[in-house]
């Protein structure tokens, strides 16, 4: 039995926790303070966290002992990535575990927001019966723009399909072969604003994507326009997704992520015509136990030293 000390800091699922625990000592510490963590870090050999602890250089850099930090989940924005470079500290994720919930969380936020479900329950628990207000649109025969054909993207492209969407897609890396693959047609940014009825993003937030949806793009898109955004709260220029609100040509709005967290009660979330979750995309049982299970086998192979399916850094 070798002596490996796992620290957890944002909890993990208890299927992740038996598979460590086989090889390792796991310390639990759910909650535990940025201060608390720089001070404690230097006994570990791992450490595996979600979204809300701060893996700053402050942590990497007293992590003496530190071979390898794991983010139960996709985003890895809260790992000071260049930082566990120079500490030769490998970052690793668990990429796929969670495609299905955002995707299946896309659809749930298109379907409420074409149908003003959200509306309509407030309605009835309000002792309302507002049904003539309540004429929503199909998805179907209208036209999903998808900017970041990559697994989420892909996914939602499926069930979309499956409503007799036509789907369109935008990827630069991605080959327009894989996307006709999938049974969707390739087009440049230009002739996905100018075409789409419904606009889902899901791409990583990067210097390119960064407000992508900007006021110059939503300028150019179809009257009426829906915009839908579960990837990272950057990659739309808030202030302009309110100016198209208010001149109409976005008609409606359905957000998971915001460029600060939590937003609290802004004019976006406010506005009548957005809808929000507080970024529940991945925030599925299945998701989170499929995420734990990867993350805790990479994190094995990597303190062993064996080859990684999902190294970041
Ligand atoms: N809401 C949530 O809780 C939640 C959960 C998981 C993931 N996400 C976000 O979803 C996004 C997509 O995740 P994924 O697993 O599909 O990642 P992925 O890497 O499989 O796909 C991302 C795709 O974006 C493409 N891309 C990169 N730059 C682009 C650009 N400038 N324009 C258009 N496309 C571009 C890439 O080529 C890639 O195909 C990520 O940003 C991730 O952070 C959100």
């Amino acid at each position: 039995m070798n002596t490996w000390k796992i620290l957890i800091t944002d909890g993990l699922e208890d299927n992740g926790q038996s598979v460590l625990r086989k090889s390792a000592h796991v310390d639990d510490k759910n909650g535990i303070s940025p201060d608390e963590l720089v001070q404690v870090i230097c006994e570990y050999n791992a450490l595996i966290v979600r979204g809300r602890t701060k893996v700053t250089a402050a942590v990497l850099g007293a992590g003496k002992q530190l071979k390898v930090v794991g983010r139960s989940g996709v985003g890895v924005d809260n790992i000071d990535l260049e930082a566990a470079k120079q500490n030769k500290i490998t970052v690793v994720n668990a990429p796929v575990a969670t495609t299905i919930a955002v995707a299946e969380l896309t659809m749930s936020l298109m379907l409420s927001m074409l149908r003003e479900i959200p509306r309509a329950d407030a309605s009835m628990k309000a002792g309302k019966w507002i049904k003539k207000e309540l004429e929503g649109i199909e998805l179907y025969q209208k036209v999903l723009g998808v900017i970041g054909f990559g697994r989420i993207g892909t996914a939602v492209a499926q069930r979309a399909m499956a409503f007799g969407m036509n789907v369109i897609g935008y990827d630069p890396i991605i080959q327009d072969a894989e996307i006709f693959k999938q049974g969707a047609t390739p087009v440049s940014l230009a002739d996905l604003f100018i075409r789409a009825d419904i606009i889902t993003m899901h791409i990583p937030l990067t210097p390119v994507t960064r407000n992508i949806i900007n006021a110059e793009a939503i300028s150019t898109m179809k009257s009426g326009v829906r915009i839908v955004c579960a990837a990272r709260g950057g990659v739309i220029d808030e202030e302009a997704i309110l100016a198209g609100l208010d001149s109409g040509i976005i008609s409606s709005v359905a957000l998971d992520v915001f460029a600060t967290e939590p937003p609290g009660l802004t004019a976006l979330v406010s506005h009548p015509r957005v809808i929000c979750t507080p970024h529940i995309g991945a925030q599925t049982i299945e998701a989170q136990q499929r995420a734990a299970a990867d993350i805790s086998s990479e994190v094995l192979a990597a303190l062993k030293g064996e080859s990684l399916r999902w190294k970041v850094a």
